[in-house]
């Protein structure tokens, strides 16, 4: 596959947050695009559907047949076992690749520094790296912190947090800084990446324009919708706790939840930006991303 190839693209997690966004965005730039869903009778979007499941091979190895390449948009965090699925899952999903003579999978992770005690949720996504690339396909992974648009589920934490909390309470994570990235331009990267000679086999890390802490991301949000956040500062609220009041006050999934605000004590900051080399923009604002996820927002309902 070379830079100008266009040889048919599999994503797997088509239907995803990210994945539904991706999609017409390949097909825009002349690719053919086969969406891999557990439910291709449910799909009404852009691109060819194909039924795949990551826990059964033989779906795979069918949904993957004539690919060049591939996307791996998919996680089980709403599972109790989601380190083990998930790790099985990459690794079913790299021998199907390998098989079908797919020449590069490209893979949207986590960010994070492998010295910190990463969550059990960084671990996992960091371990899925290595695991796609087993069977000798070589793996593009962009890593990523919060992404921001309507319907990601982190986005989702910062806005009804703001939204429904008459006070933001504020445990020792509010802290941990982080470097949100809007949707629109980690689809730029994962298109961007595709068929690139520099980007086969390596590793990058995505994030916007600024780092910020959780809370500042709260008060930013909070000062655009026009609401007050008074905070209050109680730092030995446990993740245990936390994860308790985000389920009260948020319609997340609650072991999801319980996952990603384990990770929240992780800093999840770019460290070397080397792909502003080969996919090279200026992303947006965090303001500017909340604005557009916020418009999303109002235009589905
Ligand atoms: N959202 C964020 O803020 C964020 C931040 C950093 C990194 N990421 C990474 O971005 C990727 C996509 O995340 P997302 O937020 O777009 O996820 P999402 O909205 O939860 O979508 C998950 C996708 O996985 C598919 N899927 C789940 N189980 C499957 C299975 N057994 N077989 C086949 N497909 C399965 C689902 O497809 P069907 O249900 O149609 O089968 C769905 O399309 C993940 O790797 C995630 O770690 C996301």
């Amino acid at each position: 596959m070379t830079h100008d190839d266009h040889g048919t693209v599999l994503v797997a997690g088509g239907t995803g947050f990210v994945g539904r966004r991706l999609v017409p965005e390949l097909i825009q730039a002349g690719r053919d695009v086969r969406v891999m869903t557990r439910h291709p009778d449910r799909y009404h979007g852009p691109g060819e559907a194909v039924r795949g499941d990551v826990e059964e091979a033989a779906s795979l190895r069918e949904a993957m047949v004539g690919c060049a390449a591939t996307y791996y948009l998919v996680h089980s965090l709403s599972s109790e076992d989601f380190e083990a699925r998930d790790a099985e899952a990459a690794t079913a999903f790299g021998k199907a690749a390998a098989a079908a003579g797919v020449e590069q999978i490209i893979y949207l992770g986590g960010l994070g520094d492998d010295g910190d005690q990463l969550s059990a949720h960084l671990r996992s996504r960091r371990e899925v790296e290595t695991l796609l690339g087993e069977a000798g396909v070589p793996v593009t992974v962009l890593r990523a912190g919060i992404v921001v648009g309507h319907g990601g589920i982190s986005w989702e934490i910062t806005r009804q947090l703001v939204e429904h909390l008459p006070a933001m309470v504020t445990p020792r994570w509010v802290r941990t800084r982080t470097q949100p990235i809007a949707v629109a331009d980690v689809v730029r990267y994962l298109v961007g990446v595709l068929g690139h000679p520099e980007a086969i086999g390596r590793t990058f890390e995505v994030g916007g324009s600024e780092v910020l802490a959780y809370v500042d991301m709260m008060k930013r949000v909070a000062a655009i919708e026009g609401r007050p956040l008074p905070v209050v500062q109680v730092p030995l609220l446990t993740p245990g706790l936390s994860s308790l009041w985000l389920a009260f006050v948020t319609d997340v999934d609650s072991r999801t939840g319980r996952n990603l605000v384990d990770s929240m004590v992780n800093e999840v900051v770019v460290r070397d930006d080397s792909i502003r080399e080969v996919v090279p923009f200026t992303p947006m604002s965090y303001d500017e991303a909340v604005r557009v996820a916020l418009e999303e927002r109002r235009e589905a309902r």
